[in-house]
């Protein structure tokens, strides 16, 4: 298969989609995460909120919210990938929200009691991080809850883009507190790669 495109310095809908019709898609597992998978079964007594998952991909993810019990809505750039979505959570007969967004810009429909981050963050260019942290505190409510899935690798030519806990620390700890973190389980070709880190938003930060 042919190398990807550069990525825009401002990645696009249009460069996200060409990845979808061409199905240079390596993200897509065919499932959700195992650590969203394991979250979710270790915590039947959550109260069952509205969830938002910004750069759904296909969906897998908010399709395990939505099984759970949450009201599950999904954002990505890529019209293939709302609408591949859309028509998986149909035939799998579970109820659940898409729309075309650019989470870093557009302002949410509302703001949710949940985010759950997985491989949006390592997807956008890394002088877009700071933009990320705008966008999480106009979609999520006060005292909202952030769950993010990170991928802990080095690379520096992505997408996916590298991080590390320290810089994630780095982003969040001013805005949230930390309430969990743990070494899931992952898809093989990630094991060891990924921390969960279960924040909440600190009350009154605006
Ligand atoms: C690496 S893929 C991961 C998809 C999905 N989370 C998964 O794990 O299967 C990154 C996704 O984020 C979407 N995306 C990139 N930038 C975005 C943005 N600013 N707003 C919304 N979606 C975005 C892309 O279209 C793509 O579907």
């Amino acid at each position: 298969m042919a190398s990807p495109p550069e990525p825009p310095s401002d990645a696009s809908s249009a460069y996200w989609e060409a990845r979808y019709q061409s199905g240079d898609m390596p993200w897509e597992k065919g499932d959700p995460s195992p650590g969203l998978v394991d979250f979710l079964a270790a915590h039947p007594d959550l109260p069952r909120r509205t969830v938002c998952v910004p750069g759904c991909g296909t969906g897998h993810d908010v399709r395990s919210w939505a099984q759970a019990g949450f009201r599950a809505s999904g954002f990505d750039l890529a019209p293939s990938a709302i609408r591949v979505a859309t028509e998986r959570t149909r035939a799998a007969g579970l109820k659940a929200d898409f729309q075309q967004s650019n989470f870093l810009r557009d302002p949410p429909p509302r703001q949710f009691d949940w985010v759950f981050e997985h491989t949006l963050f390592c997807a956008i260019q890394p002088h877009e991080r700071e933009a990320y942290v705008h966008a999480l505190l106009r979609w999520l409510k006060p005292e909202g809850q952030y769950l993010a899935v990170n991928y802990l690798i080095p690379d520096r030519d992505g997408p996916p883009f590298g991080t590390t806990r320290q810089e994630l620390w780095a982003w969040f700890s001013p805005h949230f507190e930390l309430l969990s973190e743990w070494v899931p389980r992952s898809y093989p070709n990630r094991t060891g790669l990924e921390l969960m880190l279960w924040w909440q938003r600190k009350g009154g930060d605006r």
